[in-house]
């Protein structure tokens, strides 16, 4: 079996994808704190990826990075995003290089294009909007991977994951849910799939309405199993429903209205 490296591994992705993904890879599972839960094929690390010694101990012998951890918050400032976001993400695709390891995939978000309007949305091929900080650090995270994918031959994958939750919680997320058994599928063909340079998907299952038709990832072989409707949760809202500071008409929902904060640091 192949060794995985799984960044942000106790985060709730990681917790819904890990079922799926161990049956294939070992996974090596990075996290600040120590991942539970564990299967005799995972070991788990406590360590923080801002720490580039951290970085280079937990990579080495790895045939793959599943990057994951990232921190965000609705309102985060832009100088709160960089050592996680931007840094980190960077001493890990520098270990890819360094250490030969030959396949990346990067947890990215449908908030590279939260700023689009619900009506009239170009989906898939939309540019990048990106609706706050924590967006515009996963439009670097795209950008630095199509950096190493061209430059070293890593072949990487950007999912921009939709909405991860256990459960459908409003009609914005009904056009963008998507499940940890879909996930993992769409990880795995970043982890396999020979026709990958960087390549950009979307995250979502089988969706109402949806926001993105998910081209790129359909030629590469994926078929979501699982179907947003089946998951709303008991208080779902309809769209009525949702208030305004929800961004119901926006693809990026509640980031929309947050404030942009540039901090000087101290
Ligand atoms: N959950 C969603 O619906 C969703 C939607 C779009 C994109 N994503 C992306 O998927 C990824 C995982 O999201 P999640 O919902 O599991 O988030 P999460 O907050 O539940 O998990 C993130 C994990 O990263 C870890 N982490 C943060 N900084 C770290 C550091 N310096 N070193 C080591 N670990 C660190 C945290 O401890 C946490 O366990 C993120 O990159 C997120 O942007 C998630």
């Amino acid at each position: 079996m192949k060794t995985i490296l799984v960044t942000g591994a106790a985060g709730g992705v990681a917790t819904r994808v890990r079922p799926w993904l161990r049956e294939h890879y070992n996974l090596r599972l990075l996290d600040l704190r120590e991942a539970g839960g564990l299967a005799a094929n995972e070991t788990a690390i406590a360590g923080d990826m801002t720490d580039r010694d951290v970085v280079q101990q937990t990579t080495q012998g790895v045939d793959g990075i599943l990057h994951l951890a990232c921190t965000y918050s609705l309102d985060i400032d832009f100088e709160a995003t960089l050592d996680a976001n931007y840094r980190a993400q960077l001493y890990l695709l520098d270990a890819c290089r360094e250490f030969g390891i030959g396949r990346f995939v990067f947890a990215s978000s449908h908030h590279v294009l939260g700023q689009h309007r619900v009506e009239g949305f170009a989906g898939d091929d939309a540019p990048v909007a990106p609706d706050g900080f924590y967006a515009l650090s996963k439009v670097f995270g795209e950008a630095a991977c199509a950096l190493y994918a061209h430059r070293h031959g890593l072949k990487a994958l950007s999912i921009r994951i939709g909405n991860a939750d256990e459960q459908v919680a409003d009609e914005r997320r009904q056009h963008i849910w998507v499940s940890g058994r879909d996930l993992a599928q769409l990880i795995r063909i970043g982890l396999e799939h020979e026709d990958i340079t960087h390549d950009v998907v979307y995250g979502v299952s089988r969706c109402p309405a949806p926001f993105f038709h998910n081209g790129r990832a359909v030629a590469l072989g994926y078929a979501p199993q699982d179907s947003a409707v089946d998951h709303l949760a008991p208080a779902f809202l309809a769209r009525e429903a949702m208030p305004p500071s929800a961004g119901p008409g926006f693809v990026g929902g509640p980031y929309v209205p947050q404030p942009l904060l540039v901090r000087t640091p101290r």
